[in-house]
Formats: structure tokens, C-alpha cells, sequence
């Protein structure tokens, strides 16, 4: 069998020291396989977005292990040379805001990601437009950022982070905030990409329009995870 997409065993963060230190993550341990859309659903504080974040390289746990497609990324300190390549190449972000950039247009705010990573203008716009089609805003994308809706502007943002076809897509309260039609269309466009391209999916939400469209759900509390009994939920 191929190695799962991200796996991360006995994962803490600490951040801080002495007295005013917080272990945000005591022993963190996820499995998510090539294709798979995964809840990650927990109050607030419990630990979710240091988790994207240790995940996404953004911050760097304290101990642990966490692997991507089979090669470890981080293991007690030791982690992968080049961590801007990681999160360019094989990381997607999704947040609850589409921080899309204001003076670019809707395509270039998503070729920028094809043109960091080296491809020619004119081909990371076509993909842009190819994607941007494949979201169902292909015809937004000349228009200006301020131009647009919420709900399209969230689709620009998830079109961004899929344009470079990464491995994994890290999702913080994609839906948060979408109406609920808005915010189940978000969620059928994150699993046909997940089966498209076997993108794997973590999607952190306390959305409760969004929840049972998941098969698999880990819950976490105050920095535990924990799967959810009953592994096929949704049909
Ligand atoms: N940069 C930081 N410095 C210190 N503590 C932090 C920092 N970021 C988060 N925390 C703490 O870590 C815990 C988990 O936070 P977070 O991962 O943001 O939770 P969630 O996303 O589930 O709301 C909380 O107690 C929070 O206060
Ligand atoms: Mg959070």
C-alpha cells in the first residue's frame, strides 16, 4: 500500500517558557491517507491551529514525528532543509478569511502561486483560469477582488491553494464565514479535488452544517486527539 499522506505520531508544542509556558499539543497522532477528507473538530483553544500550523511548517513543534507521502518532515528537532519549498510545493492553505491580495485580479491572485514556484507567467495564468473554471468562478477572473462576493471569494482563495496541485490542502474554518448552501458547495469542491487529484484534506471546523459530510473525524481536546468511534459516518 502507498504511504499515507500525512502521518504524525506523539506531536507537542510548547510555546513559551517556566511559568508562563502552554503546551498547546501533549501528544498529537493522525492518519490520513491520499484522497481523504478528515474533520478536525475541537473547542476553542484546544490546539487546532497550532496543529495546521506545526503541520504546514509555519511553526515548529516541540517533540514528535510528522511525515508527508512517506518522508519525514520533522522528527525531535530534525526537520526537512528547506521549509519554504515544503510549504510552497506541497502544502495548500484555506482560512476562514480569503486574504486574497486587493490590487491583484482574481486570476493573478492565483497564478502568483505557479509564478513562485518558476512556471512562465503566461502558463500560471492559464492553470489559474483553469482553475478558477473548475470552481465555478471562471467568469470572475478579470474582475477585482473588491468586486466580489464572500462565497466567490472563497472559492478564489480554495482555487489558490489547489493551483499548484498540492499533496495536502490544510483547511482552518473554511466555511466560517459562508452561508450554509455556501458552505456545503466549499465542502463538495474539497472532496471532488481530494478525489481528483488525492489531495488529502484536513478541514478544522466547529461549522455544523459541514460536519456530517465527513467519514472520518478527529476530535481534539486540549491538545489530544482522538479519533471518532464508527469509521464510516456519511454514506
Ligand atoms: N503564539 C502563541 N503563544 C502562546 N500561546 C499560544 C500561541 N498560539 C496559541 N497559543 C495557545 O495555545 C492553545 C491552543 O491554541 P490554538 O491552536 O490557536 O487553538 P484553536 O485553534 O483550537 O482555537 C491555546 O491555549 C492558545 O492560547
Ligand atoms: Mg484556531
Amino acid at each position: 500500500m502507498a504511504h499515507p499522506a500525512i502521518e504524525i505520531s506523539g506531536l507537542t508544542k510548547r510555546y513559551g517558557e517556566g511559568d508562563a509556558a502552554v503546551d498547546a499539543l501533549k501528544g498529537v497522532d493522525m492518519i490520513v491517507q491520499p484522497g481523504e477528507v478528515v474533520g478536525l473538530i475541537g473547542p476553542s483553544g484546544s490546539g487546532k491551529s497550532t496543529l495546521l500550523k506545526c503541520l504546514g511548517a509555519v511553526i515548529e513543534p516541540s517533540s514528535g514525528r510528522m511525515a508527508l507521502a512517506g518522508q519525514t518532515i520533522y522528527h525531535n528537532g530534525w526537520k526537512v532543509a528547506d521549509l519554504r519549498a515544503l510549504r510552497r510545493d506541497r502544502i495548500g492553505f484555506v482560512f476562514q478569511a480569503p486574504y486574497l491580495i486587493p490590487f491583484l485580479d482574481v486570476t493573478d491572485n492565483v497564478a502568483v502561486l505557479p509564478m513562485l514556484a518558476g512556471v512562465s507567467n503566461g502558463k500560471a495564468r492559464d492553470r489559474a483560469r483553469e482553475m478558477l473554471a473548475a470552481l465555478d468562478v471562471g467568469h470572475r477572473a478579470q474582475a477585482q477582488v473588491p468586486q466580489l462576493s464572500g462565497g466567490e471569494q472563497q472559492r478564489v482563495a480554495i482555487a489558490r491553494a489547489l493551483v499548484n496541485q498540492p499533496p495536502i490542502i490544510l483547511a482552518d474554518e473554511p466555511t466560517a464565514p459562508l452561508d450554509s448552501e455556501r458552505a456545503l458547495t466549499v465542502i463538495r469542491i474539497l472532496n471532488e479535488m481530494a478525489q481528483r487529484f488525492g489531495t488529502a484534506i484536513i478541514v478544522v471546523t466547529h461549522d455544523e452544517k459541514i460536519i456530517p459530510t465527513f467519514r472520518r473525524i478527529y476530535h481534539i481536546r486540549d491538545g489530544r486527539t482522538y479519533e471518532e468511534a464508527g469509521a464510516a459516518r456519511a454514506a
